[in-house]
């Protein structure tokens, strides 16, 4: 069975072919962070108007690299959130023609459950249930429990900020450039990330996340050092900050679940302080680490084709209908 896959929830246009599940075909991503860095964020209405553009090329580039036909396409699986509306808009509409067109089933897709199913996407192998999953990026930061395809239970949420979003922001702040996640991680290369005092929001609070007061301890240690900060050191000790603050609430969830299995995607996901305190925690509690390649880490159809191919019984009959989401709730119904 063939997947198309389809995604277009935020500033990167994505188009996949993917074999049961398992194996990508193809997966060609067109990235619009050049465009938006000028503005330091996304503009949903350029986002719009650049998936507009780039979703039939791509559509077409996409089946020459998979040699696909499109009488090989067996259904779609479409993001139908959560995201921007205008943005999720341009990928469900093409999807539905597609679909309607082809006579194929259309299944639509939440976002954030397809980031887990990217690890075991990465491996070449199904999901595997139960398994913990930490949701790392630029608007979530989620800890669940996953025992289906659909079925999660959430464990830790954030308060405020998502973790991309703090390194997004402190990077403005610092005029480091964007995304902020990657050039924190290469600011900070070689670094002390004990050399400067950053708090661990939340710590020994329980199953919460929250990050906004480290953006403002950062601050005032900008202000408080002056020509004598160290740049590499602070990016240094603010990833260290995040790694271990996920870390904490990771160790209890292990000993609380007794997971054996722990799952960590999403862009920040690529984060290497964070992916190596992973795996120094996993390996502790003798359980397995899934983590996604770098390239499905970030927003990419693959991820949507599997997570579609997994999660097809539960497509609803009159999918050719559904709606785009600004928010949708893991494992929750659509809100057609
Ligand atoms: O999942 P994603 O591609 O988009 C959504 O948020 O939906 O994540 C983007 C976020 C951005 O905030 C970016 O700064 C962050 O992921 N990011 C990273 C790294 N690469 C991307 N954060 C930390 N370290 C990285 N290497």
């Amino acid at each position: 069975m063939i997947t198309l896959g389809i995604e277009s929830s935020c500033d990167d246009t994505s188009v996949a072919l993917v074999r049961d599940g398992v194996e990508v075909l193809a997966s060609l991503v067109s990235s619009q962070i050049e465009i938006h860095r000028r503005f330091g964020g996304v503009v949903p209405e350029v986002a719009s108007r650049k998936h507009l553009e780039a979703i039939l090329p791509l559509l077409n580039e996409a089946m020459t690299a998979a040699r696909c036909e499109f009488k090989d396409i067996g259904q779609i699986a479409v993001t139908a959130g959560p995201g921007l509306l205008g943005p999720l808009l341009i990928g469900l509409s093409t999807a539905k023609a597609l679909a309607w067109q082809l006579k194929v089933p259309l299944i639509p897709v939440n976002h954030i459950e397809a980031h887990l199913t990217a690890s075991f996407l990465a491996a070449g192998r199904k999901p595997e249930f139960p398994y913990l999953g930490l949701i790392v990026s630029g608007g979530n930061s989620n800890l669940v429990y996953v025992t289906g395809p659909r079925q999660f239970k959430c464990l830790a949420q954030t308060l405020d900020d998502a973790p991309g979003e703090l390194f997004d922001k402190v990077a403005r702040h610092l005029n480091l450039g964007y995304p902020g996640g990657p050039v924190i991680q290469k600011t900070g290369e070689g670094g002390d990330p004990k050399r400067y005092r950053l708090p661990r929001p939340m710590a020994g609070k329980g199953y919460v996340f929250s990050f906004s007061g480290l953006k403002t301890a950062v601050m005032r240690i900008v202000e408080q050092e002056g020509d004598r900060l160290n740049m590499r050191d602070l990016c240094a000790s603010l990833q260290q900050a995040v790694a271990e603050s996920f870390a904490e609430k990771v160790e209890m969830a292990l000993n609380e679940t007794r997971a054996r299995k722990l799952v960590m995607a999403g862009g920040v996901a690529a984060n290497r302080p964070l992916r190596e305190k992973m795996q120094q925690l996993a390996d502790a509690h003798k359980a397995e680490l899934l983590l996604p390649t770098i390239h499905l880490c970030t927003d990419n159809a693959a991820m949507i084709a599997a997570h579609g191919y997994f999660t097809a019984d539960a497509a609803p009959a009159n999918s050719l209908e559904v709606n785009a989401v600004a928010s949708w709730e893991m494992g929750g119904p659509h809100n057609f």
